[in-house]
């Protein structure tokens, strides 16, 4: 059947996911600006980097340097004004954004952003859902998923508020591995956890590229969380360069 397939690759199969080019992701001199009715602001100034699969990187940089902003771009949330993201030498521009946000990167966030009246189940499942999963299959899926994140049965079951922070995270980014993609964006993941909860969902996002083949890239201030990654790009004032 087509779903299960759909799941071996994603998850069991990490050679067919690192089998083709390596480089999943380019910016080329990617510019964006904020205009309001008083001012612009260059929010993102010609950066050009580039991702390749199965690496886990940091996005690093003061607040307003504009992290989010291109991690935005990256996730086709928005139309870099100047430049091109690539996705496998493809430009993002001429793609269907919504259907690339769907199948090939999926966004975490600080808040977690779950839906309260869905179980952790349920949330799970709706990206599977989307793609018209039959509901038994993907209620499986989606208990597999958690199990994988480290959440047991229990947790299964529960709405978002009976949740720890550290849960909850982690549910996010089952959901976001539930869609099937290869790119997971993720702007200050563990912003709201404390360390025990962070160490744990930097582990699963540091296996999730290495083990998984993933293309993960976390925004963060946190020196431990950027210490945990492959590659550091560092972004000051609207520009990129890689640190690490
Ligand atoms: N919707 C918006 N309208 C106007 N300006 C914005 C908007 N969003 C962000 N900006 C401005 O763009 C610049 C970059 O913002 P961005 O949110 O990308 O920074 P950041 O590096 O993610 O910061 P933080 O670490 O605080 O999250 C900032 O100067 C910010 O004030
Ligand atoms: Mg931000």
């Amino acid at each position: 059947m087509m779903q299960e397939k759909f799941w071996d690759i994603k998850i069991v199969n990490r050679e067919e996911r690192l089998g083709s080019r390596m480089e999943i992701l380019r910016a080329e001199h990617v510019s964006y600006s904020y205009q309001s009715k008083y001012q612009k602001v260059d929010a993102v100034k010609d950066v050009s980097c580039s991702f390749e699969r199965g690496k886990f990187y940091a996005i690093v940089g003061e607040s307003g340097s504009g992290k989010s902003t291109f991690l935005s771009l990256l996730a086709g949330l928005d139309n870099p004004d100047e430049g091109t993201i690539f996705v496998q030498g493809e430009p993002l521009n001429e793609m269907d954004r919504d259907a690339y946000r769907l199948n090939r990167a999926a966004v975490v966030y600080q808040a977690f952003h779950l839906f309260p009246l869905l179980t952790a189940q349920e949330n799970v499942m709706l990206p599977m859902e989307f793609k018209k999963m039959r509901r038994k299959d993907a209620a499986k899926q989606a208990r597999t998923l958690l199990n994988r994140v480290g959440l047991e049965d229990r947790i299964v079951r529960q709405y978002p508020r009976m949740m720890s922070g550290g849960e909850q995270q982690r549910v996010a980014i089952a959901r976001a591995v539930a869609s099937g993609g290869e790119i997971i964006l993720a702007d200050e993941p563990t912003g709201n956890l404390d360390s025990e909860n962070e160490a744990k969902v930097v582990f699963l996002l540091k296996e999730l590229a290495h083990k998984d083949g993933y293309t993960v890239i976390v925004i963060t201030h946190n020196q431990r969380v950027a210490e945990e990654t492959d590659h550091v790009f560092r972004m000051r004032d609207g520009r990129m360069e890689q640190a690490r």
